[in-house]
């Protein structure tokens, strides 16, 4: 079988070519020659290479302030991922289809743990409202084709495998990181520096779940190797073709800084800043579904961030 990761260099993409090349022929397109906005271009890579797979892990990711300084890239550069990409692969013949949403798409009143009848039930998260659309347009688009398709008697089974909040060795520390990588950039910083106090956003009460990139690339081949039937199953043709994949918990954003602080080996003192906005309270997917087949999560989050620090550390992007 033969699968193209989209979005291969990333840090979800970069785990996802080592989880699958052991049982599966990985295709990827080099970044500078092919860029997955462009559908004419991303119709002829496919035509050339023939996957029997997709899985789409590029997209336009970051934190709370990445997506607040950058709305518009933010909805603009995912919806055109998506539109290039999804269609262009059921129109060449693939079987499975697999793309990523995030917990950010569901309201911000649903019931937790989130389960996926929640989705497309009310108000999102203002902050991070761009990104969100594009993802849950993203898994529109995943059952349309697999409506369309069924229809034209193609076999596409697409799926939206929603994912909680990622973190690993390829994560990107920069600025405008995600809340886990920058705490970690911060904390290692401040050890350098000799600091202990840090300036953090929010009151330190929010809740987030935080599943290694690593275990989502586990998962995503447990996902790719379901018979037919599970895996239909998993489509729900008419309702939306999600999945929650998750970690099985969260913490307190006040209990992974001292994970972090742990990892690092340096003592902080946290002032928390209220006047900035920390996002939704709580956020944990429920995995019912998941479970049901057989996929846990069972990395505990202080050896995940100790290892992604330890990576970090040994190519010097981190001190
Ligand atoms: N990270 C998280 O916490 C998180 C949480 C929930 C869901 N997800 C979802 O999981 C998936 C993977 O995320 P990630 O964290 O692995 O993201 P990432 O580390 O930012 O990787 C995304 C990859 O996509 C590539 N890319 C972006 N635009 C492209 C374009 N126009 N053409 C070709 N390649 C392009 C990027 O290349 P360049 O770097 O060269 O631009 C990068 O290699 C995404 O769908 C994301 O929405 C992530």
């Amino acid at each position: 079988m033969r699968v193209w990761v989209a979005g291969h260099g990333g840090l979800l993409g970069t785990e996802l070519v080592e989880a699958l090349r052991d049982t599966m022929e990985v295709v990827t397109a080099p970044r500078d020659r092919l860029d997955l906005r462009d559908g004419a271009a991303v119709q002829r890579w496919l035509e050339e290479h023939r996957p029997d797979v997709v899985v789409l892990a590029a997209a336009r990711v970051g934190g709370i302030a990445a997506n607040l300084a950058a709305p518009v890239a933010f909805l603009v550069e995912n919806l055109a991922i998506q539109n290039a990409v999804l269609p262009a692969a059921a129109a060449s013949g693939v079987a499975r289809l697999v793309c990523f949403g995030s917990s950010a798409m569901y309201p911000v009143a649903a019931p937790q743990p989130l389960e996926e009848h929640s989705l497309m039930s009310g108000p999102l998260d203002a902050a991070l409202r761009p990104y969100a659309l594009a993802k849950l347009a993203g898994m529109e688009l995943c059952g349309a084709l697999n409506q369309e398709s069924r229809a034209l008697g193609r076999r596409l089974g697409a799926l939206c495998v929603v994912a909680p909040n990622l973190y690993g060795r390829r994560d990107s520390f920069a600025e405008r990181a995600t809340m886990l990588p920058a705490l970690l950039r911060r904390v290692a910083e401040a050890r350098q520096g000799g600091e202990h106090r840090l300036a953090v956003w929010g009151t330190g009460r929010a809740r987030r779940e935080l599943l290694a990139a690593s275990e989502m690339a586990e998962a995503v081949r447990f996902l790719l190797r379901l018979d037919e039937t599970r895996w239909e199953a998993l489509l729900r043709v008419g309702e939306w073709p999600a999945l929650n994949v998750g970690a099985g918990g969260d913490h307190s954003v006040g209990e992974i800084a001292m994970a972090v602080s742990a990892a690092v080996g340096w003592e902080i003192e946290i002032a928390w800043d209220s006047s900035k906005p920390e996002g939704m309270l709580r956020k944990l997917l429920d995995t019912s579904r998941m479970d049901a087949l057989g996929w846990r999560s069972r990395l505990p989050l202080e050896q995940g961030i100790r290892s992604m620090y330890e990576a970090a550390r040994a190519d010097g992007r981190l001190p």
